[in-house]
């Protein structure tokens, strides 16, 4: 080619290559940007119980509207369920590693139990594991449970005291049914039971599997001299142990058993994450980590 064509084939060739590369950078980046926030429960098979769920990720898509969210689930015996009703179920690890291939270089790991027991602790040892092995993402925080903090203690009172349904009067119990465990966290039950009561001596936190059981709480109702109680869950969503444990017409259910003591029941079967003021204290968490 002559000297005078040189240049402006040149030119064109740039312009070919800024557009091939323009193209290239419009093309579908990872999911919507590089900030993910993955979400962990235990998990729910029960249809009904899934408004918990789709309440906080309704309230937390409003709290970071720009980051991606997703999903992992803590119980095996869950997530089998859940493959076999064809629905999406991964594990910690596995969502860990989904988002480190889809490119996010920055993961913010909210546990959404309730008080930090195994499966929490099992959560941490993950992302601590994927920390050191984890290609290019560059932060990965873990925030959580809902009783974490002494400040998230006092808002998770606050909180059961603002969710206490109106026409409860002051002298009909609100009995709280908390999880339980035999981790020692299991202690943050009875803790969060003894500042409920500085102001209301008629609010009691059981526990389905520790420390107290239904037979304790029956012993303070009756001291108490009381003759209605409000059944309410502290378990992030209405599923088995709601229906079941807590409401459920076997004899041993805690209905049945205040029952037969003569107290009449008046079970709320709504898991906690259904209420704003819960999971105000789960984006407070995760606004902080962000903000670090
Ligand atoms: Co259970």
């Amino acid at each position: 080619m002559g000297k005078g064509l040189f240049k402006p084939v040149l030119m064109i060739l740039i312009l070919i290559f800024a557009a091939v590369a323009t193209v290239q950078a419009g093309s579908p980046q990872p999911e919507d940007g590089k900030t993910g926030i993955l979400l962990v429960t235990f998990g729910t098979t029960f249809s009904e119980a899934q408004a918990a769920f789709d309440n906080v990720e309704t309230e937390i898509k409003a709290a970071f509207a720009d980051t991606t969210i997703k999903w992992a689930y803590t119980s095996e015996m869950i997530r089998d369920k859940m493959a076999q009703q064809g629905k999406t179920a991964l594990s910690p690890s596995q969502a860990l590693e989904e988002m480190a291939e889809q490119g996010f270089t920055k993961i913010f790991v909210q546990s959404l139990h309730t008080i930090a027991g195994y499966e929490y602790h099992d959560l941490v040892k993950t992302v601590r594991m994927f920390e050191h092995n984890s290609g290019g993402v560059e932060k990965i925080t873990i925030t959580g449970p809902l009783l974490a903090a002494p400040e998230d203690m006092a808002k998770a009172a606050r909180a059961i005291r603002e969710t206490i349904p109106e026409e409860r009067a002051s002298n009909e119990a609100v009995v709280l049914l908390g999880h339980g465990t035999h981790h020692p966290s299991n202690a943050a039950y009875p803790a969060l039971m003894w500042r409920l009561q500085r102001d209301d001596k008629n609010i009691f936190i059981g526990t389905v599997e520790g420390y107290p059981g239904p037979d304790v709480i029956l012993e303070q109702l009756e001291k108490n001299n009381i003759s209605t109680a409000w059944l309410m869950l502290f378990m992030s969503v209405a599923g088995d142990h709601a229906r079941n444990d807590m409401a459920g017409d076997d004899k041993d259910s805690w209905k049945s058993v205040f029952e037969a003591a003569g107290i009449e029941c008046k079970p709320v079967l709504k898991g906690f994450a259904e209420y704003d003021p819960f999971v105000d204290i789960w984006v407070s968490q995760l606004q902080t980590a962000m903000d670090q």
